[in-house]
Formats: structure tokens, C-alpha cells, sequence
């Protein structure tokens, strides 16, 4: 399975990502296991699409942070009621990938055909509600309203955050601004939770919560620009989705943003992909040509980066220890993937 530290190895076998992983990896096999459970049913087809969504694998980012987290608050992340609130960040992830290829009418999600390709979109509303609400469950196992009220707030955002987006789909006159509030619901809100979550279970001060509560934030924000630019840079082995699919999809991400803003004729170029749905009278090698040209793409990774910093500067909180450091380490392992 491609877990977060394998497929970076895959793809940059010079860094270190599998000594900041191998700190957990433990617990990331009980989150495993607990995964298994948590998405068992006595329902035959909940089963069965269970398997195939866990089977599918997926880097387990969001478990891995709320485990670094706890450890880095003074928690011990190997206790059960940690790992079970890491497969519930897992999961709640999983039920807005099955809803989001629905809405983006994706085919492929992690080098296999997404739920809705492969067993209809009734089908995949319906996991997704179940998956949702399964973690919900679980989670409430903890009696902790301060987490329920993280859960719940977040979902909401989550959701607002998709149908904000649907209002701006193929628009070229969309804003920074909007840009950034629909990326930060999308993703970064799910990040910041998983820190703090994290931090909460480990009976963390009030400031070491807010700091990882904001690295998770930051973090996020990184995490999906380098998901935009990979969408401009991968191919679609590396990325498990197919790549090109955002403009394709009617979502202008932040280097056409900027191109648009230099370069207004390019509009109906992009217009005109949107409204085919392919490449064919504008090519992608041409418009990837425009983005270099004007240098939007490493404008774009400084962006990255400068929130990457922002990140590691929240963690000069938290006492200093080997799982503060592989915190600091993250961000930019995550940007160099979209090199
Ligand atoms: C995909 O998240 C959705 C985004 C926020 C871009 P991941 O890239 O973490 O997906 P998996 O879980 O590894 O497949
Ligand atoms: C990412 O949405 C965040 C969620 C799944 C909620 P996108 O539509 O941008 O992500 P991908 O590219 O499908 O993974
Ligand atoms: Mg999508
Ligand atoms: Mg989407």
C-alpha cells in the first residue's frame, strides 16, 4: 500500500520521509487495523465498498499528523482512544473523497476507477453518508464535546467550501480571495483539526493547542497549492488521479488566477477548455508553456513555502523534541513533491 512515507520514497528516494514516519509507524499499523473495523459492517455492500475504498490505500496524512501531534503535546498515541479518533480523521477524509469525485465526476481516484465510476453515484452518496456518520459515532465514544464541536464545525465548513466552489466553476474572474477561502475549507480546516485533535488528547496548554491548531492551518494551505501545482506538473501514475483535471473540471487554481490577472486575452483560451472539456484546440503543453514563461508556477511554490514557514515557525511552541521535528519536516516534503 502507498502510505505516505512509501510513496515519497517512491518518488524522492534521497529524502527522509520514511525516518519521520518510521516514529509512528506502530500506531499507524493500529490505525490500520482499527480502520478495518471501524468500516466493517454486517451489511454485505457496505462491506464490500468498505474493502475497496481501505484496500485503495492513500498516503494517511491526516492520522499521521493528529499521532505526531499527540506525541509532540506529551500524549502517547499508541492508547486506543487516539488511534481511534486518527481513523476517524481517515475517514471523514475518505467520505469527502467519495463525495468530491461525485460532484468533480472523477473516474479515478488512487490508481483505481473512484466509487461513483465504478458502482454509480447512488451508491457512492450513499457510502459517503455512511462513512460520515460512522466516524461521527465513533468519535462520540470520546465524550468530549470540545472534539465533536472541532467534527462538526469542520463538516460544515467542508461542505460550504464544495458548494462555494460550485458557484464559481467556470469562471475566470475568480478572486485570490476566494480562491484561498475555498482551499482553506476544502483541506486545510481538515488538517488544522487533525493537529489539534492531536494536541487536545494529549492534554496540551491552551497556546500549544492554538499553535498546532495554526501549523495544521498552514500546513493545509500548503499541502493543497502543491496539490494544485501538481495537477499542472504529474502524471497520472504518480498522482493516482488524472492530471489536467481541475481546468477540465471548470476550477481555475491560483497559477491561472495569477495568469489571468497579467494576461487578460488568455481568458478565452481558458474559457474555451472548460466549455470542450479537453485540450484539443488549446493544448496543455501551450498553457503550461504561458505559466512557465510568466513564472507563475515557482510563484505559486513560494506561496507554498512561505506557508510552509508559517507552519514550522507555529511549532516554536511546543517543547523540542524529535516529533516537533518531524513536524518541522513535513511542509516541505510535501512541496517537493510538486517539483
Ligand atoms: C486528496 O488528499 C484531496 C486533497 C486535499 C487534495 P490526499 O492527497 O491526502 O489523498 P490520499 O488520501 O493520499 O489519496
Ligand atoms: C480536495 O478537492 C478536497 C476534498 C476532497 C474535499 P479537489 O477536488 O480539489 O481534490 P482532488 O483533486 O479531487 O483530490
Ligand atoms: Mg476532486
Ligand atoms: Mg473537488
Amino acid at each position: 500500500m502507498q502510505t505516505f512515507s512509501t510513496q515519497f520514497a517512491r518518488q524522492n528516494p534521497n529524502i527522509a520521509a520514511k525516518k519521520i514516519f518510521s516514529l509512528i509507524k506502530d500506531e499507524m499499523a493500529l490505525v490500520e487495523a482499527e480502520f478495518e473495523r471501524q468500516a466493517s459492517s454486517n451489511i454485505q455492500i457496505i462491506n464490500y465498498l468498505g474493502d475497496y475504498l481501505r484496500a485503495s490505500g492513500g498516503k494517511r496524512v491526516r492520522p499521521a499528523l493528529l499521532l505526531l501531534s499527540n506525541y509532540a503535546s506529551g500524549g502517547n498515541p499508541a492508547k486506543e482512544n487516539i488511534v481511534r479518533l486518527a481513523t476517524v480523521m481517515e475517514m471523514l477524509h475518505t467520505a469527502t473523497l467519495v463525495h468530491d469525485d461525485i460532484i468533480d465526476n472523477a473516474d479515478t481516484r488512487r490508481n483505481r476507477a473512484s466509487v461513483n465510476a465504478r458502482f454509480g453515484n447512488q451508491a457512492a452518496v450513499l457510502m459517503g453518508d455512511w462513512l460520515y456518520m460512522s466516524a461521527f459515532e465513533t468519535s462520540l465514544q470520546e465524550r468530549s464535546l470540545e472534539i465533536l464541536d472541532i467534527l462538526t464545525r469542520l463538516t460544515r465548513k467542508m461542505t460550504e467550501g464544495e458548494l462555494i466552489q460550485l458557484t464559481t466553476l467556470g469562471k475566470t474572474d475568480i478572486t485570490e480571495e476566494e480562491y484561498f477561502d475555498i482551499l482553506r475549507r476544502k483541506t486545510a480546516y481538515l488538517f488544522s483539526a487533525c493537529c489539534e485533535i492531536g494536541a487536545i488528547l494529549g492534554n496540551a496548554s491552551e497556546d500549544e493547542q492554538s499553535a498546532l491548531r495554526e501549523y495544521g492551518l498552514n500546513l493545509g494551505t500548503a499541502f493543497q497549492l502543491a496539490d494544485d501545482l501538481l495537477d499542472f506538473t504529474a502524471e497520472e501514475e504518480i498522482l493516482g488521479k488524472a492530471s489536467g483535471a481541475d481546468l477540465l473540471e471548470g476550477k481555475l487554481t491560483l497559477p491561472l488566477i495569477l495568469l489571468v490577472k497579467e494576461d487578460a486575452a488568455v481568458k478565452s483560451d481558458l474559457e474555451r477548455i472548460m466549455h470542450d472539456g479537453d485540450y484539443e484546440t488549446i493544448s496543455r503543453r501551450m498553457l503550461l508553456k504561458k505559466l512557465e514563461n510568466a513564472g507563475l508556477l515557482a510563484e505559486t511554490r513560494d506561496k507554498a513555502y512561505s506557508f510552509a514557514n508559517k507552519a514550522i515557525k507555529n511549532l516554536e511552541q511546543l517543547p523540542k523534541t524529535e516529533y516537533r521535528v518531524a513536524l518541522e519536516e513535513i511542509p516541505s516534503y510535501m512541496i517537493e513533491r510538486a517539483k
